[in-house]
């Protein structure tokens, strides 16, 4: 595996392989890598002649310093891991690559609600943050695709509606949620429970669970509050949303009228750590 620091070095070996008319998979990551990166890492590398995984503590999407600071960062463990799964290129720049001091940190898009809703609420400028990591990541590595999970639907949701306004040349690949063995989704996050709270944090997949078996035989707002109420059971929950919507709009449901497009997304902090996921309701 050939691992790039800098853009010039990255770009001077993408080129190459564009010149060749190769296909190239882009997988971005925040490192911290488990079985849910793994699967779309090895999705990518099915798909395209390439594959460039960057690793990218990303300053702009965390809301607080501490958050920031208590993110989990493994990168020996996970190069060690990528190279063991036949990765052709990592890109792990520092946070002065992407973000040269003095440069403007610009993003002329506007999400409508997309942004404002679910966790936009409580994570004022997160997926602005977000999405101007992306849009620089998509601008220097041009892949063919990109691919992100599902369990970030808000978030998947934000980069499509932004690839799809500025018609940026990529296609955007939504790849199912990975989970433990006891529902929990993974995610690089739960590295950071405690062993009684990772224990508690799989009643998030029961309440989804409990969801998806009562989705259209109770009115969507009983069901949203019986829900709810499961999950306050565990007093350890910070609940900050629990809430049936569109997948499209992210907006609630008032009824189960377009079962397609509903599903139920919830976050939740456990100890200060916010885990987050999602369930399709009719799937
Ligand atoms: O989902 C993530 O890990 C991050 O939000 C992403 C897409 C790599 C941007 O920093």
């Amino acid at each position: 595996m050939n691992t790039y620091i800098f853009i010039s070095d990255l770009q001077k070996q993408l080129q190459s392989f564009a010149d060749a008319n190769w296909s190239i998979g882009f997988v971005p990551t925040m490192g911290a890598l488990h079985a849910g990166h793994l699967s779309l890492l090895r999705r990518s590398k099915k798909e395209n002649d390439i594959t460039v995984c960057s690793i990218f503590v990303n300053p702009i999407q965390f809301a607080s310093q501490s958050d920031l600071t208590g993110y989990p960062r493994m990168m020996e463990k996970d190069s060690k891991l990528l190279t063991e799964e036949g990765m052709d290129i990592l890109f792990a720049p520092e946070v002065d690559e992407m973000y040269p001091p003095g440069e403007e940190l610009q993003l002329d898009l506007d999400f409508g609600r997309l942004d404002k809703v679910l966790e936009g609420k409580s994570r004022p400028g997160h997926f602005k943050g977000v999405a101007i990591v992306v849009k620089k990541l998509l601008d220097i590595i041009k892949p063919t695709r990109a691919y992100f999970g599902k369990k970030d639907f808000q978030q998947l949701n934000i980069i499509q509606h932004m690839v799809d306004t500025l018609k940026l040349p990529v296609k955007v690949v939504a790849c199912e949620t990975v989970r433990e063995p006891d529902g929990l989704a993974m995610s690089s996050r739960n590295l950071q429970l405690t062993i009684g709270e990772r224990q508690l944090a799989s009643r998030i997949y029961d309440v989804l669970m409990f969801t998806k078996a009562n989705a259209g035989s109770i009115p969507v707002k009983k069901l949203q509050m019986m829900a709810q109420k499961r999950l306050a059971e565990t007093p350890e929950f910070r609940i900050y949303y629990f809430e049936i919507v569109d997948n499209r709009t992210l907006l609630p449901v008032s009824s189960w009228a377009d079962p397609k497009h509903i599903i139920v997304c919830t976050s939740v902090s456990l100890g200060g750590i916010r885990l987050i996921d999602n369930m399709e309701l009719f799937s």
